[in-house]
């Protein structure tokens, strides 16, 4: 099982934080990534999860707005018979999740879609309510100057004390 997410255009930078969650997860926890574009982030991560022989579901959410985006992460990620791909707004996503009677719990939320401030503070406020007591939440762009709503919500919805940090990255609940 060899990565090839080198091989897509993209953002990624944290490998740390998805090769952690994978070490982490038990057979049956889910994961959810906000934020998919190409399928860099999400095509480590799910060779991290084969690598690991963990039955651990992934879903991935973009808007997708790019024509033919979604097609061409189904071409690489398709094989994945544990990875679900899904074309929503992750605020709608969020709220629908959020809205039934069972209310899912996922073990590793990583947040990397829309970056502006009043977003990732509603983000922030759905994806609790569906983080496993045991979970890990991360998200990209903290000390990225160009976004600085995210590091503005991410410090209003959290103690300072309980956030950790690696490359760009945030991370609640390590
Ligand atoms: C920085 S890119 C994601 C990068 C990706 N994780 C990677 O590894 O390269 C941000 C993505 O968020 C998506 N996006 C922006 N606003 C969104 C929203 N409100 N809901 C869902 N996806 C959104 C965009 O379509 C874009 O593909």
């Amino acid at each position: 099982m060899t990565h090839y997410y080198d091989k897509i255009t993209g953002w990624f930078d944290w490998e740390l934080i998805n090769e952690l969650a994978v070490q982490r997860a038990i057979n049956g926890d889910t994961f959810l990534e906000l934020g998919t574009a190409n399928g860099k982030s999400t095509a480590h991560l799910a060779i991290e999860i084969a690598k690991s022989g963990k039955n651990i579901q992934l879903i991935t959410v973009d808007i997708f707005g790019d024509t033919n985006q979604k097609e061409y992460v189904l071409s690489h990620l398709g094989k994945f018979d544990f990875v679900q791909v899904v074309k929503s707004d992750s605020i709608d996503f969020l709220k629908y999740m959020t809205s039934g009677d069972v209310v899912p719990k996922f073990k590793y939320i990583f947040l990397d879609d829309c970056h502006d401030y009043d977003h990732v503070l509603k983000e922030i406020d759905l994806a609790m309510l569906l983080l496993d007591e045991n979970g890990i939440m991360a998200g990209h762009d903290f000390s990225n100057l160009a976004f600085q709503g995210v590091a503005q919500a991410v410090l209003k919805s959290f103690k300072s004390e309980d956030l950790k940090f690696s490359n760009l990255s945030w991370i609640y609940g390590l």
